[in-house]
């Protein structure tokens, strides 16, 4: 008989470290409540895989991975990066130290630092009008060429989330990066990397909006990070982790892919999912599309509206999920409840009791797709949900977990 997962994790202690050991804040990450979610996926797992289907920032292969193969799948190729750092990434002999990898975006930054007049520059004692100036001056290399392939951060990004300085450096280290594509440290530079931008970007943790400032206090916070070097945030994270890393290859064999979940589950052996869908209508290409074209570096269009280029500068072919369009989350559901059967998986979905779609309807499509399964609802307070029952439309927003299982 297997272990289970729990035993296998040493009484959670790798579900912790895995939980604090986070690389960019992710809307919906489930990193607080990994616990309980282990704790779900440990009721219906019966050996094998286990396959985070809506894996985001990997969260779940942080805790799980040294223990059981994992099929990590997203529909943002950004989540890769996560899931091979966390599943593949090891130190191998001859893996750079940060300090070179550093020393080598520094001599780019230095040959293209002209590109950046001084009228461009941020000055910490700017003027609300002068910051304002600044900024928007940055915000015109939308216009320019550039001859050098790696310019797209400085053209497009500039004088929005970050200075053109902070764009000169992040274009210049993503092509250092590229350098060790196929080595085995290319995810954890990839997420040191989105790490140091998120730590530098004068926004709220996503890239949905950038802030202008309006008063002085608001001009304080955003020339706090425009003045703030991505350098060290890079060397900390990266050394960091280094030390962490195994000395070996990953015995396990992983599956890492970019896929829509229904074509993920058209393939994927019988094993165990794990499901966090988007819980509102707010889309994650939005909110993140700034670490989708870091990692896949395509260059592309941009979104117009009205003629002009919109405000957010968001990639013009970004994904739409089904389960953040209301017409489309009970198909959505149903999709994800039958690919689950007809893999021969068992199921943990995480959802919430304010989400797209009531806990109620969300059941009974599941009592109707699942009905050689044994059903249940567990609520983050560890109270077992009562269902039949809408009049509690003002209660506090709550995690739930939905398991099912195979009957033998
Ligand atoms: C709630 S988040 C997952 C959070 C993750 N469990 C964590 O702890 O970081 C939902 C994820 O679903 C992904 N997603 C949305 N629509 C998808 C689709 N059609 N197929 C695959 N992934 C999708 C989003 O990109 C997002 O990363």
């Amino acid at each position: 008989m297997d272990a289970t997962l729990l035993d296998q994790l040493e009484t959670h202690g790798e579900l912790r470290v895995a939980a604090r050991n986070q690389y960019i804040k992710y809307m919906g990450s489930k990193a607080s409540i990994l616990d309980w979610v282990v704790e779900g996926i440990d009721e219906v797992y019966e050996g094998g895989g286990v396959c985070d289907l809506f894996s985001g920032s990997s969260i779940l292969s942080a805790a799980i991975g040294r223990q059981v193969p994992v099929y990590s799948n997203d529909i943002q190729h950004y989540s890769r990066a996560l899931a091979g750092l966390y599943l593949n990434s090891w130190h191998a002999p001859q893996t750079p130290d940060a300090k070179t990898l550093l020393a080598e975006a520094d001599k780019l930054v230095q040959q293209r630092i002209e590109l950046i007049p001084e009228s461009l520059r941020y000055r910490a004692d700017s003027t609300l009008a002068e910051f304002t100036r600044i900024d928007e001056a940055n915000r015109t290399l939308i216009d320019e060429h550039f001859s050098h392939r790696w310019h797209y951060f400085l053209k497009v990004y500039s004088g929005t989330w970050w200075s053109a300085e902070q764009c000169l450096w992040i274009d210049a280290m993503r092509q250092v990066v590229e350098r060790f594509r196929e080595h085995p440290s290319f995810d954890l530079m990839m997420v040191c990397l989105m790490h140091a931008m998120a730590y530098t970007s004068q926004g709220t943790g996503h890239y949905a909006q950038y802030r202008n400032a309006k008063t002085a206090s608001s001009l304080r916070d955003i020339m706090t990070y425009r003045m703030r070097d991505p350098r060290p945030y890079f060397e900390r994270k990266y050394n960091a982790t280094l030390d962490t890393l195994p000395k070996h290859a990953p015995r396990l064999q992983h599956q890492i892919t970019a896929l829509d979940y229904r074509e993920r589950l058209s393939t994927l052996p019988p094993c165990t999912v794990y499901a966090d869908p988007p819980y509102c209508f707010v889309h994650y290409s939005r909110f993140y599309h700034a670490l989708e074209t870091l990692y896949l570096y395509d260059k592309p269009d941009l979104q117009v509206k009205g003629g002009s280029i919109v405000k957010g500068r968001y990639r013009e072919e970004r994904h739409q999920s089904p389960f953040c369009i209301g017409t489309q989350v009970p198909g959505a559901f149903e999709d994800l409840f039958r690919g689950v059967t007809e893999s021969g998986s068992n199921l943990v979905l995480s959802y919430c009791n304010t989400g797209m779609i009531s806990l109620e309807e969300l059941e009974e499509l599941a009592n109707h797709i699942f009905e050689d399964h044994d059903l249940q609802i567990l609520l983050s307070d560890h109270r077992h949900m009562t269902m039949g029952r809408r009049q509690d439309r003002d209660r506090e927003v709550k995690e739930c977990l939905v398991l099912v299982k195979r009957r033998h």
